[in-house]
């Protein structure tokens, strides 16, 4: 017997980059009026509501006056800094060393790492985020911790330990050869079992060795299927010491190409201060940007381009970067990014910041044959918006005339209070508490 749930509501998702269409109309469905079909977790189909369909059904659960649409992609993120997040004051490489190793150092303690991975996880189905790549610690322990919390929810999550064998305290270094084995054995035991996959994760280059690079590079050969998820060119000081650390080197973007870590399953979160030639690079090797705009205003690091990433159809993905980034909320994000476009001349359009918090997210990890919209087959992970979950929202919403409009209000306003509920392979697993007004 099938298990069916069927859902009465708006919806609306993309079936195309917004950035790369003739006519942005095109590149998406919104059904004002919709019937949504699931079947054993994954979609079965999408269509304007008639009657004579929903009565095939035995119930049909009715959300009208919602919006439905795909779960957020959170494309670089760390579950271990959620204590500390909005630290005050500093940039990177201060931020770091002040704030950020001494509450990494706690993740030693499995408890400690399965009370915030509790958390951690709540906090995104809580904001409407389906899937996560996410940075554990140092400590392999760590990330069992978040893959055992992510796998009761059933949530399609990629993570890796940390990767880091100099200039950090010392409780916090491995070295090439135990990284290379904690990690293996991490791929061994987590990657494709549910839906979690595994990333090889080193820190940044500073915190490595070239001898750790090399060994990273070896296990991504061994096991092509991974992902390797690092950051690249975030803040100016940060590329100066690159520079100084590896003179041999072309420039940041090459001292991972050189060890083999770049390509289509490579996320490299930041790259803010890239030359044209790294430009050309990540346009060549196919591989993966987080834009993180919420921590890139916070420390100060810098604007990212989007606009020559669209022209170079260079793969975005959207980033919390908590705890470096100040929320966990993709709308926040979003009502970030476009900010971050403002300072520039430019503009985002709604359509293309859900883009990238969905199906963009989703291309970008490589896991747009699963996840991202409302494609019959997909994995039915999806978010019912509650646009109206303010006064204010509700009075701005009431002058609002068209979906672009509402949508461009929703990134603005919106936050966890617009989630009512989250949906992960077609199961409830959050619901906002309505018994309290927001
Ligand atoms: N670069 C190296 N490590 C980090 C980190 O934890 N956060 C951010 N934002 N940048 C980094
Ligand atoms: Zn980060």
């Amino acid at each position: 017997m099938a298990d069916t749930t069927v859902i009465r509501s708006s919806f609306i998702h993309f079936l195309q980059d917004p950035a790369q269409a003739d006519n942005i109309n095109n590149t998406y469905q919104y059904l004002e009026d919709g019937l949504l079909v699931i079947e054993n977790g994954h979609i079965k189909t999408l269509t304007a509501f008639d009657a004579q369909t929903a009565q095939q059904y035995p119930s049909v659960i009715d959300k009208r006056g919602k919006l439905i649409i795909p779960g957020f992609i959170d494309t670089h993120t760390h579950y271990a800094q959620t204590q500390m997040i909005a630290a005050y004051g500093e940039q990177l490489l201060t931020w770091l060393n002040t704030y950020t190793f001494p509450t990494e150092a706690q993740f030693n303690d499995i408890e400690h790492a399965r009370k915030i991975s509790q958390f951690f996880i709540h906090q995104l189905l809580k904001n409407g985020t389906t899937s996560a790549l996410v940075f554990g610690t140092v400590h392999p322990q760590s990330v069992d911790a978040l893959f055992e919390t992510a796998l009761e929810k059933n949530m399609r999550l990629i993570a890796g330990k940390v990767m880091m064998n100099r200039n950090a305290p010392t409780e916090l270094l491995d070295t090439p050869e135990s990284s290379y084995h904690d990690s293996k054995k991490l791929i061994e035991q987590w990657h494709n079992k549910g839906r979690l996959q595994y990333a090889i994760t080193p820190r940044f280059a500073p915190t490595s060795t070239p001898a750790q690079l090399q060994l990273a590079g070896q296990l991504k050969a061994q096991y092509p299927d991974v992902y390797i998820h690092t950051h690249l060119s975030e803040n100016k000081d940060e590329i100066a010491w690159v520079k100084s650390l590896f003179p041999e080197r072309e420039g940041y973007f090459d001292v991972y190409d050189h060890y083999g870590l770049t390509g289509k399953k490579s996320i490299f979160a930041h790259a803010i201060h890239l030359t044209d030639k790294e430009w050309d690079s990540f346009q060549q090797t196919d591989s993966v940007i987080a834009f993180c705009p919420t921590s890139n205003l916070f420390l100060g690091s810098g604007l990212f381009d989007l606009t020559t990433a669209d022209s170079k159809r260079v793969r975005v993905g959207l980033g919390t970067d908590v705890g470096a980034g100040t929320s966990f909320s993709p709308l926040q994000t979003l009502n970030e990014a476009y900010k971050v476009m403002q300072l520039q001349g430019k503009k985002l359009s709604p359509f293309k910041g859900l883009y990238m918090a969905t199906l963009g997210g989703a291309t970008s990890l490589s896991i747009d044959d699963k996840v991202g919209n409302f494609i019959p087959g997909k994995e039915a992970d999806f978010v019912v918006l509650d646009l109206a979950a303010t006064d204010l929202q509700k009075l701005r919403f009431s002058y609002s005339s068209g979906i672009e409009d509402k949508l461009f209000a929703l990134i603005m306003l919106g936050d966890d209070r617009n989630i009512y509920e989250t949906y992960v392979a077609g199961k409830s697993v959050y619901q906002r508490d309505t018994s309290s007004p927001n």
